[in-house]
C-alpha cells in the first residue's frame, strides 16, 4: 500500500509485477479485501516476473492464480493488465511480445530497462526467483527484459523477467515462508555460495530497495533469529 501511493504520488502511476507460486495467495486475498477501497487501482498496472508455458486459463497459470485471488476482486481495468501471452506454443516469441510490450508501455529508448515501482517475488527451496533457475542460461541475460528460460528439472520452459529488469526496480519484495525454504534462504541472505547456485542472491536493486518478508520457519536458520 506504502508502495502504490508513493508511486502515484511521485510519478503519477503505480507499476507492479506479480509473483506466481502458492505463497502470494494471502497477499492476493488481503489487497482484494482490507485494502479494496484504500488502493489507486486506476492507477495501478498489473505485470509478471515470470510464466509458466500454459493456456491463461491452465490451473498452473501465474495469470490465473491472481485473476482468481486478486484481479476478479478488484475495480481494475482490463487495460491495466499485461499478462504473459503463454499461450503461444513458441515460449521465445512469447518472450518478444511481451519484451515489445514492456518496452511500450515504459516508452523505453534502445538499452534502456523499464524501472517498476514494485516487484514481488518468491523464492524456491533451491533458491529460484520469478523463473531464474539455478545454472540456468537465462541467468546469464545482460540486455533482454524478457526470455523463454529452459528449466531442465520440469522439462519446459518458463517465461520470465531478467535479472537487469528485477534490479533496476524501485522495489523488490521477496515473499517467503515455510521451514522448506529456510536452507536457501541462509544460504542467500548469509552464505556465500555463487548467486549461479542461489539466483534470489543475485537481486540486488541498483538504485532501489530490497525487502524480504520472510516468516519465522523460513528464517529459522538465519543466524540473526539465533539466540545469542
Ligand atoms: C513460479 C514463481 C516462482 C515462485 C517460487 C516460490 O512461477 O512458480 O514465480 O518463482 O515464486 O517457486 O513458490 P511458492 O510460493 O509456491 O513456494
Amino acid at each position: 500500500m506504502r508502495a502504490a501511493n508513493e508511486a502515484v504520488a511521485q510519478r503519477g502511476r503505480f507499476t507492479i509485477a506479480l509473483s506466481g507460486g502458492s505463497t502470494p495467495k494471502n497477499l492476493h486475498t488481503l489487497l482484494a479485501t482490507n485494502a479494496r477501497n484504500s488502493l489507486p487501482w486506476d492507477r495501478t498496472f498489473f505485470f509478471w516476473g515470470d510464466e509458466r508455458h500454459v493456456p491463461p486459463t491452465d490451473p498452473d497459470s501465474n495469470y490465473r492464480m491472481a485473476e482468481e485471488t486478486l484481479l476478479s476482486k478488484i475495480p481494475v481495468a482490463a487495460a491495466n493488465v499485461f499478462r504473459i501471452p503463454a499461450e503461444n506454443p513458441d515460449a521465445a516469441a512469447a518472450a518478444e511480445a511481451y519484451e515489445q510490450t514492456l518496452r511500450k508501455f515504459f516508452a523505453l529508448q534502445p538499452g534502456q530497462f523499464p524501472r517498476f515501482d514494485l516487484i514481488l517475488l518468491g523464492m524456491g527451496p533451491d533458491g529460484h526467483t520469478a523463473s531464474l533457475f539455478p545454472g540456468s542460461a537465462a541467468l546469464q541475460e545482460k540486455s533482454r527484459l524478457v526470455v523463454a528460460n529452459w528449466v531442465e528439472k520440469f522439462k519446459t520452459n518458463r517465461i520470465t523477467l531478467t535479472l537487469p529488469v528485477l534490479n533496476a526496480a524501485y522495489c523488490v519484495a521477496f515473499l517467503v515462508s515455510g521451514t522448506e525454504k529456510a536452507a536457501a534462504l541462509r544460504a542467500v541472505l548469509e552464505g556465500d555460495a555463487p548467486g549461479e547456485q542461489y539466483p534470489s542472491k543475485l537481486v540486488r536493486p541498483t538504485d532501489g530497495k530490497l525487502i524480504w518478508l520472510v516468516d519465522r520457519a523460513a528464517a529459522s536458520g538465519l543466524k540473526l533469529t539465533q539466540p545469542h
